[in-house]
């Protein structure tokens, strides 16, 4: 007979009324326990797969961007997503979304490539970001890929390509412009404002080797304003018919590149993201009345959209191990985790949600939450109400599904595995994790060094 272990009893006070009081965090409010990620405990997942684990959940992924096209679908019968490759660009987290009928949305040749190898044909590609090489310009107009200009100097390159492929070519072109979203991101494509769009465009014309069928434009990320959106689809519309009415092209699509929120918890943000964000229908409104607002009668060009992070956002998880706590000499509990910046670039930004994987006994505190780096800046987060957590607790941040795994780092630890959980409860591994082999393979060792 099997004699249970005996375990010292504990008293944890029953509290009402939420998180917060007048003076911040309640020391007794008790934080939600997390066990299991779709199904499969996260003892299992580290178990089989290690920590740190990063954890993607299909149903999720597959459920938001359903979400997202039925609400842009329910204002405008037009619209075309392309997934935004630096989002994240796993094989298995974009053929997801290929499969639920996006495009690739792409910044780099590197990430042309990868589109490509996933099987995406180069007309199923929007070709953007202000660093093209002339050859791969040539690769993706030979390909029919949606080329997005954002300079003049690619106008140039452009038409080097048109000539040596002897045809015309169809392009689009970025634009920047004022929505009232400050900062303005001026940096990439050509200014609305200013005069220097219509420039651009005359440039183009005169050259006589391309025709401009769309426009483009990215006001920026993590957006809180919906009606920024009514704004720039305005200013782009307005701007396409200019242009066809001076020049004779005929647009067929306008870009209104990504940048809607996921529900992340800004730093600074007072209210948590469920009050501080708008819901997706909020934008989805205003990106179609801004073009309700601006198009002709009649009028129905294709509306295209580069939702990134509200889409893969918070169908990422990122578990983590506490390896061992210690006391600063401010009082403040650190804990040394085994993630930490090198893995959570958005960590400088955000404040995860922080799930420990049992019921933690004793009053919260105020902890600082410290990865592996043996660096003062691996900070995930500076001040945790936590209450004391054993050696050995397994957390799980969360939303971290967008941008953490494309800007993550290779900083003194190998990067972790990650793990897709599909829609049956089945882990399976998308990324394997490194280790000395994959992390020396590039390297080569000169023979006078050798010995
Ligand atoms: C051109 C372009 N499209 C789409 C995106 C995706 O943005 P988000 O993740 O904010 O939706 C970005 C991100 O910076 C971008 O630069």
């Amino acid at each position: 007979m099997t004699q249970n272990n005996y375990m010292k009893p504990s008293i944890t006070r029953l509290n009402t009324g939420g998180a917060l009081n007048k003076f911040g965090a309640s020391p007794y409010f008790a934080r939600p326990v997390r066990e299991a990620i779709d199904g499969v405990s996260v003892a299992e997942l580290t178990e089989r797969f290690g920590s740190p684990l990063f954890v993607f959940s299909e149903r999720a992924i597959r459920e938001k961007a359903r979400e997202i096209r039925a609400a842009l679908g329910s204002h405008y019968p037009k619209v075309t997503f392309g997934w935004s490759y630096k989002t994240n660009y796993l094989d298995a987290i974009c053929a997801i979304f290929h499969q639920e009928g996006s495009l690739a949305e792409v910044v780099s040749e590197m990430e042309y490539q990868k589109a490509r190898r996933l099987g995406v044909p180069g007309e199923n590609i929007i070709f953007n970001g202000p660093n093209k090489s002339r050859e791969a310009l040539r690769v993706a107009a030979a390909e029919g890929a949606r080329i997005h200009i954002d300079h003049f100097d690619e106008i140039e390159d452009l038409e080097a390509v048109a000539d040596a492929l002897d045809r015309e070519l169809e392009v689009a072109i970025r634009l920047n412009l004022d929505s009232g979203i400050q900062p303005q991101w001026s940096r990439f494509g050509f200014n609305l404002e200013s005069g220097q769009a219509l420039d651009a465009v005359r440039r183009i014309h005169a050259g006589g080797r391309m025709r401009i069928v769309g426009l483009h434009c990215h006001i920026g990320t993590f957006l809180l304003e919906p009606d920024a959106y009514r704004v720039a689809m305005e200013k782009l519309v307005g701007f396409g018919h200019e242009i066809e009415e001076a020049f004779g092209y005929s647009l067929r699509y306008y870009d209104i590149g990504g940048g809607l929120p996921s529900k992340s918890r800004l730093k600074g943000v007072y209210f948590p993201p469920e009050v501080a964000v708008p819901p997706v229908e909020a934008f989805a409104e205003k990106i179609a009345e801004g073009l309700y607002n601006a198009l002709r009668p009649g009028e129905l060009p294709e509306l295209v959209l580069e939702t990134g992070r509200a889409m893969v956002d918070e169908a990422g998880y990122l578990i983590t191990t506490v390896n061992a706590s210690k006391r600063l000499p401010d009082g403040r509990r650190a804990y040394v985790l085994d993630a930490g910046v090198n893995l959570l670039y958005t960590s400088t930004w955000y404040n995860f949600t922080i799930e420990p994987d049992r019921e933690l006994q004793g009053m919260n505190e105020p902890a600082i939450l410290n990865g592996p780096l043996c660096m003062n800046i691996d900070v995930i987060d500076e001040a945790a109400m936590l209450p004391h957590m054993p050696r050995g607790t397994r957390l799980t941040l969360s939303p971290v599904g967008a941008y953490n795994v494309t800007q993550w780092m290779q900083f003194i630890e190998y990067r972790p595995a990650i793990v897709l959980i599909d829609e049956q409860g089945q882990p399976h591994v998308i990324r394997e994790r490194e280790d000395l082999a994959i992390m020396t393979a590039p390297e080569r060792l000169p023979a006078h060094l050798a010995d």
